[in-house]
């Protein structure tokens, strides 16, 4: 492979990298008009029409938006959905008893009846977009100041949804996009009616966890499977036992063909949130400050953790699910700073800059405004830096680490209630709410791991934020770490807080007593002082900042358009349904080192560590690799494929996101990137940026051998790709090895 630019040959080379091949998270509805050609030209067989249609059903048909921060996909005629284990983790979780561990051992709904509803899931459709900006954008004129400017577009879209909604038999949203330069109206449809059908276990759904989060190379068959239910007209409604199985415009067809390195792929998702247009000091603020902060933190907080979960099996237990979730951002971070530079991020930014002010200031038929803005970024982004960085520690320390301090602020809004209403029934309500939840508080909370966190985090916290941006008296010494761990101690041993028998003997008394009581713990008053610190010293000077800032980004991404008008530009992501595409393939990591495209059932084996709560697989596995019994699932090369990656552009939010082929059938499911592209949720490297997938192949063995569940491959429509890609060819379609269920 080429050798990575240095940057002087860079400079000669220079074109701003936006919109290369494989770099973009597209809107569906303009695909006709900005893609349809170049992804044609990559080999893909259909048409930006076959994809996304209003008038015909296409992919998008197939597509929903799971619970608002996961993607999934239709993948049969009775509408089940195929997505992520750690996307249904939550649901699989709420199933789940120590009887009924459907966690550890995974749950396959045998018989309809025995699909579980799930009262707080729901998926969503979009039916159609729509491009409303000018009517969003309605009587702005220049000049205005911000706040005008967004009383009176927040008026126009309330107009927009109000008449869309009166015409529409579908929900209405409108979403901003290009940083507030360009509005989409959405018409969605929601289904609440989502039942759980398939789980494998967890070590298969999340094998290698932690460890290999975030990895390449990867083994985790990280799926599971739902059911939409809908009434007998096939609406949405809510649950009943009466209700179907939902009956889709379209579901994806599965192909069992091989995935080959330069196979056409293409992400159809929800990505949540990218930040690809900022200019190179807001990089140069992740990589210096931003992340190595959070990084501090959680590094301190995993350390605590880890020492406890790998001395006591049940501490290990009640843990793993909160460990995962800080780790997640934690490891992600670490690899997006060395992403950044790697791939040279600052320096790609400041040529990129250095070009724009070059044809800003040749060219007169720019705006004045435009040459000034980088220079205007340069004046405030120092000082909102601070404010960003003490209200990031805030929140890992107050919020996302101890948990003891999470918790009081639950009880504090209970406290702070009873000062200000004298309404006693809503008073006994919010109480008794707050009790109900104590036990699943405490399920999964042990007093000296927090007492741990806490003596790693908040001297920390203390050392780093300046005095007057956070409160003053943090029990705990950041000079003299006994003097802290014995004020510290005496925290944790009088706030009634500590165990969930000190608060049940306390609550028991009745709400009024629980009052009085709490309002003098020492933990919720730190908690509180906390609070009022952050709302009095950072929340103001944060949102002055961060409302300049956004009028910065607004016209800094309308001037890049303008500037750079030959380039085609794609939108960051916001959660809505968008379309990536590139290819399978493997990378160069870095010097001598190749990563293969994909991996096969021999590597989990080889990862394979009996009893090891990351790496212990079930007896059922080993056996049927022991038989090689992978059945048609397998790969031309007889093996059986796990996952594979391709160079598509995602985000989270992505996961659960079909990996489509060039004709449209399912080859794949989307559920992390490599450590070495994480970046690209700030800087897109076709070099370094692959999205991982688990193939398609894998899920059907595991459903089908492993499980014993073949009635759901039944209602699924399996192809064979012919070997040469001729549109016009029919597919092959393969039968079911028994007759469909019903
Ligand atoms: N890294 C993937 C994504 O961001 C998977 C996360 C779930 N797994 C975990 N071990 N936390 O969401
Ligand atoms: N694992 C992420 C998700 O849950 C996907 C990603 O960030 O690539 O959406």
């Amino acid at each position: 492979m080429k050798k990575f630019l240095t940057i002087a040959v860079a400079a000669l080379l220079f074109v701003p990298n936006y919109s290369s091949a494989k770099e973009g998270m597209w809107i569906p509805f303009l695909l006709g008009q900005l893609n349809e050609s170049e992804m044609q030209a990559m080999g893909m067989q259909m048409t930006a029409e076959d994809i996304y249609s209003v008038n015909q059903s296409s992919l998008k048909d197939a597509i929903v938006h799971f619970g608002g921060f996961c993607t999934g996909e239709v993948i049969s005629s009775q509408g089940l959905v195929l997505t992520n284990h750690h996307c249904g983790y939550g649901a699989i979780q709420s199933h789940s008893s120590v009887e009924n561990n459907y966690l550890e051992d995974g749950f396959w709904a045998m018989e309809r009846s025995d699909e579980k509803p799930n009262p707080d899931l729901f998926v969503t459709f979009i039916k159609e977009i729509q491009d409303v900006t000018v009517r969003a954008l309605y009587g702005i004129e220049e000049g205005m100041t911000e706040a005008e400017r967004t009383k009176m577009i927040d008026e126009n879209i309330e107009k927009i949804i109000a008449e869309e909604e009166e015409k529409s038999e579908y929900d209405v949203m409108v979403r901003t996009f290009f940083k507030g330069n360009q509005f989409f109206l959405f018409f969605t449809e929601t289904f609440k009616d989502v039942r759980l059908v398939g789980a494998p276990p967890s070590s298969i759904g999340k094998y290698g966890a932690d460890t290999d989060n975030w990895m390449w190379p990867r083994h985790t068959g990280d799926f599971s499977l739902f059911r939409i239910y809908a009434d007998e007209n096939n609406q949405p409604a809510e649950y009943s036992e009466t209700n179907v199985p939902f009956r889709p415009n379209h579901h994806l067809p599965i192909s069992l063909g091989d995935v080959n390195p330069g196979d056409f792929t293409m992400i159809f998702g929800f990505p949540g949130s990218t930040d690809e247009y900022v200019p190179s000091r807001v990089i140069e603020g992740i990589i210096e400050e931003v992340n190595p902060l959070g990084i501090s933190f959680r590094e301190r907080s995993l350390a605590a953790m880890d020492k406890y979960m790998r001395a006591e099996k049940a501490v290990k237990i009640k843990y793993a699910s909160k460990y995962a979730r800080i780790s997640n951002s934690y490891k992600k971070w670490i690899g997006m700073v060395k992403g950044l530079k790697f791939s040279q991020a600052v320096a790609e930014k400041e040529l990129y800059e250095e070009a724009f002010m070059q044809r800003v200031s040749t060219n007169r038929r720019f705006p004045a405004s435009y040459k000034t803005i980088l220079d205007s970024y340069k004046a405030i982004y120092d000082e909102y830096l601070v404010y960003q960085l003490a209200r990031q520690a805030f929140i890992e320390a107050g919020i996302v680490n101890v948990e003891l301090l999470d918790y009081a602020r639950a009880w504090n809004r209970f406290v702070a209630m009873a000062e200000s209403t004298e309404d006693e029934a809503k008073l006994q309500s919010a109480f008794e709410s707050l009790v109900a939840g104590m036990e699943g508080f405490y399920k999964d909370f042990d007093v000296r791991v927090d007492r741990d966190v806490y003596a790693a985090v908040m001297p920390y916290y203390e050392s780093r934020i300046e005095m007057n941006l956070r409160a003053d008296n943090i029990p705990g010494d950041p000079m003299d770490s006994e003097a802290s761990m014995s004020e510290i101690d005496k925290l944790y041993g009088k706030t009634y807080l500590r165990s969930l028998e000190s608060m049940q003997s306390l609550t028991s008394k009745g709400w009024e007593k629980t009052y009085k009581k709490l309002k003098k713990d020492p933990m919720l008053a730190l908690a509180s002082d906390m609070m009022d610190s952050y709302r009095e010293e950072i929340l103001p000077m944060y949102r002055t900042f961060n409302t300049k800032i956004d009028s910065l980004d607004r016209l800094y991404m309308q001037a890049q358009m303008n500037v750079f008008s030959e380039r085609t530009f794609y939108p960051d992501a916001n959660s809505t349904l968008r379309v990536s595409y590139g290819q399978v393939e493997g990378f160069y990591p870095r010097d001598g080192v190749m990563y293969n495209h994909y991996t096969t059932l021999d590597g989990v084996i080889e990862k394979y560590e009996p009893g090891d709560y990351e790496f212990d697989l079930p007896e059922r596995l080993l056996d049927l690799y022991a038989e090689q019994d992978y059945g048609r699932y397998a790969n031309g090369a007889g093996e059986m494929p796990v996952c594979f990656i391709a160079s598509n552009h995602t985000s989270g939010g992505n996961s659960g996101s079909p990996a489509i082929d060039a004709n449209g059938n399912l080859i794949g499911l989307n559920f992390d990137r490599v450590w070495e592209g994480t970046m690209s949720d700030y800087n897109f490297d076709e070099r370094l940026c692959r999205n991982i997938m688990v193939d398609i192949r894998y899920v059907l063995f595991i459903v089908d051998k492993f499980a014993g569940a073949g009635h759901l491959v039944n209602e699924m429509t399996l192809v064979l790709p012919e070997p040469t890609i001729d549109r016009d060819a029919p597919q092959q379609e393969v039968m079911p090895e028994e007759g469909p269920v019903d």
